[in-house]
């Protein structure tokens, strides 16, 4: 495991960008997991601006860790987000670019999504083996969409479960754990300083940090990078 710290968000955003596009460089097809929420918008405006030129996105394949159960035009959409911010600012095949169905009955998306990434994605140890998976964490530990409230959806024998929000009550549409550890790199995104005390927790392995899903990433690969902003990183005592 390895902590990238930046200054800024803007610094931290060029570092993935370089980091990203030399996994790309390297690999004729490559297969990435885009997290929701708003930090990565900074990285998608990056990597549709600044280096477009240098990023070859016909060999890759864009997926979703997890996506609220609303329409892809929603404005809670993870799918929105990415397409807004990146996916229509960039030269990648439509059929490279592959949505959770939001509008669907959660579990029977929950199993189509699973069979997509079954059918579609390399294998290792007979579970889909991503070339990137890009994280976020919310201030209470959650990553993807499983909570503290919902931490046993991380165990399951599916490659897709349905969560929910444990304060809107939001069905959500998330991978779990064993997919997440089985990819070969994963990179967490955190910035901001709500998320200095989970960041300490969870690097640090304090008080009930177990609790936490964040805390549960480590993927068998060994290459897991935590991108920190300043803020995110204050409490970080080495
Ligand atoms: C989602 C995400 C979620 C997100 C964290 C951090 O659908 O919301 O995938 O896991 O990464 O909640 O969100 P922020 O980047 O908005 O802080």
């Amino acid at each position: 495991m390895e902590i990238k710290k930046y200054d800024i968000p803007t610094e931290l955003a060029a570092g993935f960008c370089h980091f990203l596009a030399g996994l790309v460089h390297a690999k004729k097809e490559v297969h990435i997991a885009l997290s929701g929420g708003s930090t990565p918008k900074t990285v998608f405006n990056m990597l549709a601006t600044d280096f477009q030129e240098g990023i070859d996105w016909q060999g890759v394949h864009l997926y979703w860790g997890d996506e609220r159960c609303v329409p892809g035009d929603h404005a809670e959409s993870n799918y929105k987000m990415a397409t807004d911010h990146l996916i229509s600012k960039i030269d990648i095949p439509k059929t490279n670019v592959h949505p959770i169905d939001g509008t669907n009955e959660p579990n029977v998306e929950a199993q189509r999504y699973a069979a997509l990434l079954d059918q579609s994605l390399p294998k290792k140890n007979g579970i889909p083996c991503f070339d990137l998976l890009i994280l976020g964490m919310g201030e209470d530990g959650h990553t993807v969409s499983i909570f503290p409230e919902n931490s046993h959806l991380w165990h399951s024998h599916r490659f897709c479960e349905v969560a929910r929000h444990p304060v809107s009550g939001q069905h959500r549409i998330t991978f779990t754990g064993q997919v997440i550890n089985n990819a070969a790199t994963v990179t967490f995104l955190v910035t901001g300083a709500g998320k200095a005390v989970k960041v300490r927790q969870i690097l640090q392995k304090k008080g009930d940090y177990r609790s936490y899903p964040a805390a549960l990433v480590a993927p068998t690969s060994g290459r897991l990078f935590w991108f920190l902003d300043a803020e995110a990183a204050s409490y970080l005592t080495f």
